[in-house]
């Protein structure tokens, strides 16, 4: 591992394509970081076996069968430490994690989501965002405390909702946008300043006018918010 690099772990339940794309930013030098553990709570997770054929680290801890989640949790944290990762990674892991767990690493999980949270946490949303209406959905990398897709948000990408949509083409415009939206998150927590005031994610140095995370941001314009005129 280079010193300049920080390790992260990711975490997965299924394919994995977040995963692989924050892989192709390490690898392409978008994103100073050096994956040290792909881990799957479903030991049939296309992901796992993808890592695998990468030559990346990984490990299986099944969920189902583990007994009491802080016994599953205990050994995916295990995991974690053994690897020496430093920051972890929710990519599509389909579980939540205690408050416990999220306290051992205090600030340094992510998720990503595949809506504009507030709106529609869980799951099914991207049906749930067409059955309600909206023009605008999108996806958000927040972290993770012990609420279900509740914490700071780090950034949004928004993409329109078209009148021909079903799930599954929303679903494909917004993973487009996760796979750039997550590597941009966790690239400007990792070279930027930031610190956490209440729910809000403030970039820049404290003594400074910061910048926020804003949401909405256009594709691409992660960095960068556009003056309103
Ligand atoms: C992604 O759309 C991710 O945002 C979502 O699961 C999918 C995983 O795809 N996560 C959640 O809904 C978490 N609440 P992937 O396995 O191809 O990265």
């Amino acid at each position: 591992m280079t010193a300049s690099k920080t390790p992260v772990a990711v975490l997965i339940s299924g394919r994995g394509s977040n995963f692989e794309a924050l892989h192709r930013a390490t690898r392409e030098q978008r994103l100073p970081a050096e994956i040290v553990l792909v881990l799957s709570n479903v030991p049939s997770a296309a992901g796992i076996e993808r890592a695998r054929s990468l030559g990346l680290p990984t490990a299986v801890v099944p969920s189902r069968g583990a007994g009491s989640r802080a016994a599953h949790e205990a050994l995916v944290s295990e995991r974690i430490e053994r690897a020496g990762a430093e920051w972890i990674c929710l990519a599509g892991y389909m579980r939540l994690l205690s408050a416990e767990f999220v306290a051992a690493f205090e600030n340094r999980i992510l998720n990503i989501h595949p809506s504009l949270l507030p709106s529609f946490p869980g799951l099914d949303v991207q049906q749930a965002a067409l059955d309600h209406g909206v023009r605008v959905s999108g996806c958000t990398v927040h972290f993770v405390d012990a609420g279900l897709d509740s914490g700071p948000i780090v950034g949004q990408r928004s993409v329109p909702v078209r009148s021909g949509d079903d799930a599954a083409s929303l679903a494909a415009r917004i993973l487009r946008e996760e796979h750039q939206l997550y590597a941009e998150a966790l690239r400007r927590l990792l070279v930027e300043e930031w610190r956490i005031e209440g729910r809000r994610v403030l970039f820049g140095p404290a003594h400074t006018e910061s910048r926020e995370a804003q949401p909405g941001q256009v594709p691409g314009d992660l960095t960068e918010p556009r003056t309103p005129h």
